[in-house]
């Protein structure tokens, strides 16, 4: 099987490498649309940083997280036997402090919980800072990563856990200097929420990681022997979006590839629309129950009709109901609205043909 390289990201590559270079003082929030290479381009920098410095990457991805005990697994991986290893590493730093027959043995996985006491956040986060402590090197800070964050938005521990850990990440940062802080989503909602967080005003900087743009995307095909005309047709098709262009390399006719992928979202999408119109749905949205407008949803997407990008006034429940079925991504910091993809816009426009 063909291997794909990491192909360029010279320009978040560099923005996320001046960042490193200073001292630690924002919390870094890394956005995009789905599937726009924000995982990859966190891993094959944090596969090329220094052997000092030290990087600790959470993913929260798929993890089922619904009480603390179940947060504090995650955040220090107690589940995987395999990667048990990094919590010996957590501890080393520990041992010092520890009792003596901690040194050397590995802690169970029930005493390890017990060492953080059941709704007690601050436990680990203190433990946490710790271990940051001693990985602070050299004038290397520790670099600490939380993918899908928003896993854990609405998760109460005595308060909303996310607070108490947007608290943490200010003091390691702005105010202790101590750790890098990034913070990678996909769900725009969760950074629009983010975004207007007076708590993290002046607190935090955000980081745009989109599809590839097309010189990107040109060079890219390139590297896996496209026809001019291939190429042309994946841009015109799929856009940057990495994932796609991916599963493009891997075909033989590029043509009925990527029909097939756009008969299928437009059958998708269409899907979702039949079905609202039928039976109307109702989406949780500003901590209420809202009813989705099928009318207002065609008009959102209508504007998508003419123009790529499209600037919104404030989010609506129909933007929220496109935007968490991943139709839609918005982009707060800007207040515009896109598809999610090329292929996406192609498909909205076709539905929107017939609706
Ligand atoms: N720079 C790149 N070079 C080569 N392939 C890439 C690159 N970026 C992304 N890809 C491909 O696209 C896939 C999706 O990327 P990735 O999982 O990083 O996206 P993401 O933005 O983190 O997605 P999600 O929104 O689901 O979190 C990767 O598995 C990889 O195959
Ligand atoms: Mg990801």
């Amino acid at each position: 099987m063909r291997h794909i390289e990491f192909h360029n990201r010279e320009k978040e590559t560099k923005e996320i490498r001046d960042i490193l270079d200073a001292e630690p003082s924002l919390i870094t929030f890394a956005y995009g649309p789905i599937n726009s290479g924000k995982t990859e381009l966190i891993n094959n920098l944090i596969k090329n940083l220094p052997d000092n410095q030290k990087v600790f990457y959470i993913n929260l991805r798929g993890r089922f997280i619904s009480n603390y005990d179940e947060f504090v697994r995650v955040l220090f991986d107690v589940e995987h036997e395999a990667r048990y290893e990094r919590i010996k590493e957590f501890l080393k730093p520990m041992v010092n402090v520890l009792p003596e027959s901690y040194s050397g043995i590995p802690i169970p996985k029930d005493l390890f919980l017990k060492l953080f006491k059941e709704n007690e956040v601050e436990d680990a986060f203190v433990y946490i800072e710790t271990v940051l402590r001693a990985f602070y090197k050299n004038d290397q800070n520790p670099v600490l990563v939380i993918d899908e964050l928003q896993v854990i938005g609405d998760l109460k521990v005595d308060g909303l856990l996310i607070y108490k850990l947007f608290n943490f990440f200010v003091r390691l940062t702005k105010e202790l200097h101590l750790a890098h802080v990034f913070v990678i989503t996909s769900d725009s909602l969760f950074l629009e929420q983010v975004y207007t967080e007076a708590m993290l005003q002046g607190r935090s900087r955000y980081l745009l990681v989109d599809d590839f743009d097309h010189d990107t995307t040109m060079s890219f095909l390139e590297n896996y022997g496209f026809s001019e005309e291939e190429k042309e047709l994946a841009w015109h098709y799929c856009g940057g979006k990495p994932v796609y262009l991916v599963e493009l390399t891997k075909v033989e006719d590029v043509e009925k590839m990527v029909a097939k992928m756009l008969k299928i979202r437009i059958s998708q999408i269409g899907e979702l629309l039949n079905s609202l119109r039928a039976y109307g749905e109702e989406i949780e949205f500003r901590g209420g129950l809202h009813e989705v407008v099928y009318d207002d949803v065609v008009r959102e997407l209508s504007k998508l009709k003419e123009n790529v990008c499209h600037a919104y006034e404030y989010i609506t429940p129909e933007i929220s109901y496109l935007v968490r079925n991943n139709i839609i991504f918005v982009d707060p910091l800007e207040n515009t609205m896109k598809a999610q993809s090329r292929m996406d816009l192609l498909a909205i426009r076709e539905v929107i043909a017939d609706a």
